[in-house]
């Protein structure tokens, strides 16, 4: 199936990008230290689907995931809802600068596709 190759050197720090994958939407955000660390700091045990930081990340600066609400598939919005990071305006689930689920009906984190990030900074999604 197809990949799609996107230039990570375009994204500057704090920036959300959205792509296409297979008709899919995917976020790619460009986190900033303070967001890494704020995504560190959550403790794993109180979450709905506990999950690392580090294990949804190959770097740390750099997020990408399926922009799906795992409710019932709408998109979320970025840079928004309680938890700095997006929002799911369709009934309400917050997701964090992580993906992951702290409030609302979504049951799962947004999703991680399958990617690789090469080393001059290509991501390559599929
Ligand atoms: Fe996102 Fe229902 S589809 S909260």
């Amino acid at each position: 199936m197809a990949k799609v190759e996107v230039d990570l050197a375009n994204i500057p720090e704090g920036k959300n990008v959205i792509i296409k994958w297979r008709g899919k939407p995917v976020f790619i955000r460009h986190r900033t230290p303070s967001e890494i660390e704020e995504a560190n700091s959550v403790k794993v045990e109180s979450l709905r689907d506990p999950q690392q930081d580090a294990d949804r990340v190959q770097k740390p600066e750099w997020l990408v995931m399926l922009g799906i609400c795992t409710h019932l598939g709408c998109v979320p919005i970025g840079e928004a809802g309680d938890y700095g990071g997006w929002f799911c305006p369709c009934h309400g689930s917050h997701y964090d600068i992580s993906g992951r689920i702290r409030r609302g009906p979504a049951p799962l984190n947004l999703e991680i596709p399958q990617y690789e990030i090469t080393e001059d900074d290509k991501l390559i999604v599929g």
